[in-house]
């Protein structure tokens, strides 16, 4: 794993946002892997902006989100489906029908599950996967104990991670309890990995994924067997590593 420190949260965004540019810019196969939740956003806000000044296209770019919550519908304003449409797709050139996420509403979940891995291999596989990490090392939403072969599947959330979820939905709702979302396994096969996480409330969970032992109980741990991972760390984030990181470089 490649590990930069920056200075916060607006050089993660911009540091990500410059490697997925690149990424979109000399493409060649693959599609993009899209995260959700608050860390990703200055990502796609500095991308929004390239397209805009720089006129950065995503026109022919695939996307696929890591994971959508079981029984809410794409235009729920809760679900990951709306959430980057909002986001991020509708403020660029991507077409509607090149972002796909997981089918939180579908009858057979396990077919959902299985036509969702067909689809990204239709497409060539995920070249490129950003991910955030939860407080409990989480990735996509695979929780403590997951499998590290998993591919997609269904996925019962922790009381921890429902708790820090409960920010996005309006009070007095209930966070749903299960979710679709991208095996280990699926996000191993990414080409290249970049995670980003932010602040202190991260910095347990990135130390125990980077410095710690390879273990289920840190699902985000996996990640030291795959060969191209990038981490974007802010200095909160970083807070809690031993071993030196990189001086801040282009990732
Ligand atoms: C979202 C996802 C999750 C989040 C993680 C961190 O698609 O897969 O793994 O990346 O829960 O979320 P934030 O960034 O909101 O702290």
């Amino acid at each position: 794993m490649d590990i930069v420190v920056l200075e916060d949260p607006v050089a993660v965004g911009a540091a990500g946002a410059d490697a997925i540019a690149r990424w979109v810019e000399e493409r060649t196969d693959g599609a993009l892997g899209l995260a959700t939740g608050a860390t990703p956003m200055p990502v796609y806000e500095a991308l929004v902006h390239r397209h805009h000044d720089d006129g950065l296209s995503f026109a022919g770019v695939r996307c696929f989100l890591l994971d959508e919550y079981v029984g809410l519908s794409t235009r729920d304003p809760c679900s990951y489906a709306r959430f980057i449409r909002e986001r991020f797709a509708n403020l660029v050139d991507l077409p509607e029908d090149h972002v796909l996420g997981p089918d939180g509403m579908a009858e057979d979940l396990d077919a959902e599950c299985r036509s969702y891995e067909d689809a990204i291999a239709a497409t060539g596989g995920i070249a490129l996967q950003l991910l955030g990490i939860g407080a409990n090392g989480h990735i996509g939403f695979n929780e403590p104990g997951a499998s590290f072969g998993a591919a997609t599947h269904v996925e019962e959330l922790t009381a921890r991670t429902r708790g820090d979820n409960a920010r996005f939905f309006p009070p007095g709702t209930t966070v749903p309890s299960r979710v679709v979302t991208q095996g280990i396994g699926t996000i191993l096969r990414a080409r290249r990995i970049l995670l980003v996480a932010t602040g202190p409330a991260k910095a347990e969970a990135v130390v125990r994924a980077v410095e710690g032992p390879m273990t289920t109980a840190v699902p985000a741990s996996a990640l030291q067997r795959h060969a191209r991972t990038t981490v974007l760390l802010d200095r909160d984030a970083a807070a809690m590593l031993q071993r030196p990181a990189r001086p801040e470089r282009r990732p």
